[in-house]
C-alpha cells in the first residue's frame, strides 16, 4: 500500500520504517526541513536501537521517503497517517494544534479517497474532530462529495522508546478503532506480517484505551512505590514484594520497579490528560490524582533522603549516572533524573554527570555548571556522593573498588535500586536505595 506518514518524531518515524519494512511504500512528511534533510541521508535524529540500521535497509530497498512537501506525495496515498506531536499545555490538556493544522493541510490537498490514521495520543473525540477539519477544507475547495467518502481510524501506538521498532513488530495488540468496516479492513490488511491480537472497537474506545493503558501502566508504578515507602518504614525489600505479588499472574511480574517514578514524553502527559478529560466531563477520576501525586513525592523524598544524610550539598561534588528517563534512549523528556540533578544544581552541589547517549540533549535543559563527564567513572572521581538515576547496563560494568578509591565519600544514592545486588556496602560503600528496608524515614 502507498502511506503518507505526517510527523517524523519517535512515533512517526519508527512507524514509517516500520511499514517500509513490510513492505509498503511510505513518505514520510514533516515541516522540519533540516530534519527531513538529516532523514534523507539515513541520520536518525534520536537513539532509537535498530532504527538507523532499518532506515538504512528501507531507503537502499526505495520503501521509504522523505519531503516537506504534502502536496507532492499525498496524490498516491491509500493510507494517510497522522503521528505529530500532541504536548502537555500547562493545565495538562493535550495541544491539539500540529495535529489540526495537519488536518487543513490534508483537506487542501487530498483530491481522492483515503483513510486517515491517527497515531498521535488525543482525547477523546478528537479523531472526529480531525476528520470535520479536513471534510470542511475540502469542501472550501469543492470537494464536497470527495469528503463525504473520506474516513477516519484511531490506530494508537503502544510503542516503548528503547524497544519501539521490536514493539511495532511483535506487539500485544492493535486497537483499531473505526465506524467504517471497510475502512478498518484496510487498515487490518496494512498491518498484515505484524503478530499481534486485532481489536476492532469504536473510535472512542480507541482513543480511551491508550490512556488507559499508560494509565494504568503509571498505577502500578506508583503503587509500588507507595510499598516502597513502606516496606523501608517496616524493614521489608520492596523487590521481594514485587516479585511476590508479581508470580500471581492477575497481577504479573511487569512495571513493578520501585524507585523516583515514571518520566518520559507519555506517561506524566498521558495521565495528566486522561484526569483533565474526566474531570471536563463532570468526573473526578480520583485514583489518577493519587497516581500524580505519589509519582512526584517519590522525586521529592529521594531527594529529601540524600540531603538527610549528606547535609547541606552547597559546595559539595555529586556524581549524576543517568540523565535519559529510562535506559536505550537519549530522550529527558520529563525525565526524573533531570529534576533531581536541576534541584541539586538548585542548592549549590557541584554536578558531574555522565549519560550514554542523553547528554546532548541534557546540555539543552541543564544548568551549564553542570560538568558533563567522557566516562561514569570520570563522573564519580573525586565525588562525595553518587546517585544513579537510569539503568544503563554499563553501570554495572564499572570496578567499584577503583570507584571507592576515586570517591571522596562512599555514598551512593540509587534512585532504580539497579545495583541494589551487587553489594556494595561490603565493598566500603554506604549505600542507599528505595524501599530496600534499610532507611529510617523517621
Ligand atoms: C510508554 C508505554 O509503555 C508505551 O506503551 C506507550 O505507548 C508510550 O509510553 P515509554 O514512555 O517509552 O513507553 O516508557 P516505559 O518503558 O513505559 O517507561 C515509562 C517510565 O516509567 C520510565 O520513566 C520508567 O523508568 C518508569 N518505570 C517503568 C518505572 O519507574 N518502573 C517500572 O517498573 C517501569
Amino acid at each position: 500500500m502507498n502511506l503518507v506518514m505526517i510527523g517524523t518524531g519517535y512515533v512517526g518515524l519508527t512507524t514509517g520504517v516500520g511499514f517500509a519494512t513490510l513492505g509498503h511504500k511510505v513518505a514520510c512528511v514533516d515541516i522540519d526541513a533540516s530534519k527531513i534533510a538529516r532523514l534523507d541521508l539515513g541520520e536518525v535524529p534520536f537513539y532509537e536501537p535498530g532504527l538507523q540500521e532499518a532506515l538504512k535497509q528501507v531507503q537502499s530497498s526505495g520503501n521509504i521517503m522523505f519531503t516537506t512537501d504534502l502536496e507532492s506525495v499525498i496524490g498516491q496515498a491509500d493510507i494517510i497517517v497522522l503521528a505529530v506531536g500532541t504536548p502537555p499545555k500547562s493545565t495538562g490538556e493535550a495541544d491539539l494544534s500540529a495535529l489540526f493544522a495537519a488536518s487543513q493541510q490534508i483537506g487542501f490537498c487530498l483530491d481522492h479517497e483515503a483513510v486517515i490514521v491517527v497515531k498521535s495520543t488525543v482525547p477523546v473525540g478528537t479523531n472526529r474532530k480531525v476528520l470535520a477539519h479536513i471534510r470542511k477544507t475540502m469542501q472550501e475547495k469543492n470537494r464536497e462529495e470527495l469528503s463525504g467518502l473520506i474516513n477516519i481510524v484511531s490506530v494508537p501506538e503502544f510503542l516503548r522508546e528503547g524497544t519501539a521498532l521490536q514493539d511495532f513488530l511483535v506487539s500485544d495488540r492493535i486497537v483499531i478503532g473505526a465506524d467504517d468496516a471497510i475502512a478498518a479492513s484496510t487498515i487490518d490488511r496494512l498491518h498484515e506480517g505484524i503478530k499481534a491480537v486485532r481489536l476492532v472497537t469504536t473510535i472512542e474506545s480507541a482513543e480511551l484505551i491508550k490512556y488507559a493503558a499508560n494509565a494504568f501502566l503509571a498505577t502500578k508504578i506508583s503503587f509500588i512505590n507507595e510499598m516502597a515507602n513502606l516496606a523501608d518504614r517496616v524493614g521489608a525489600d520492596v523487590r521481594d514484594i514485587a516479585q511476590g505479588i508479581g508470580l500471581d499472574h492477575r497481577i504479573g511480574p511487569h512495571f513493578l520497579n520501585a524507585g523516583i517514578g515514571y518520566g518520559g514524553s507519555c506517561f506524566p502527559k498521558d495521565v495528566s490528560a486522561l484526569e483533565q478529560l474526566s474531570g471536563h466531563n463532570g468526573y473526578s477520576f480520583k485514583l489518577l490524582s493519587a497516581v500524580i501525586e505519589v509519582n512526584n513525592r517519590q522525586r521529592d523524598s529521594f531527594f529529601k533522603r540524600l540531603v538527610d544524610e549528606l547535609g547541606d550539598v552547597k559546595g559539595r561534588r555529586i556524581a549524576v549516572w543517568g540523565l535519559a528517563f529510562k535506559p536505550d534512549t537519549d530522550d529527558v523528556r520529563e525525565s526524573a533524573a533531570i529534576e533531581i540533578a536541576q534541584r541539586l544544581c538548585a542548592q549549590g552541589a557541584e554536578i558531574a554527570a555522565y549519560d550514554p547517549k542523553a547528554m546532548e540533549n541534557a546540555k539543552r535543559v541543564l544548568s551549564d555548571t553542570v560538568i558533563f563527564a567522557p566516562t561514569a567513572m570520570d563522573a564519580a572521581s573525586g565525588a562525595d556522593a553518587l546517585v544513579v538515576l537510569t539503568q544503563w547496563p554499563e553501570f554495572k560494568e564499572v570496578s567499584f573498588k577503583t570507584l571507592r578509591d576515586q570517591m571522596v565519600e562512599p555514598h551512593i544514592f540509587d534512585g532504580r535500586n539497579y545495583l541494589a545486588d551487587l553489594h556494595l556496602e561490603q565493598l566500603g560503600f554506604i549505600y542507599r536505595g528505595v524501599g530496600l528496608g534499610r532507611y529510617d524515614a523517621s
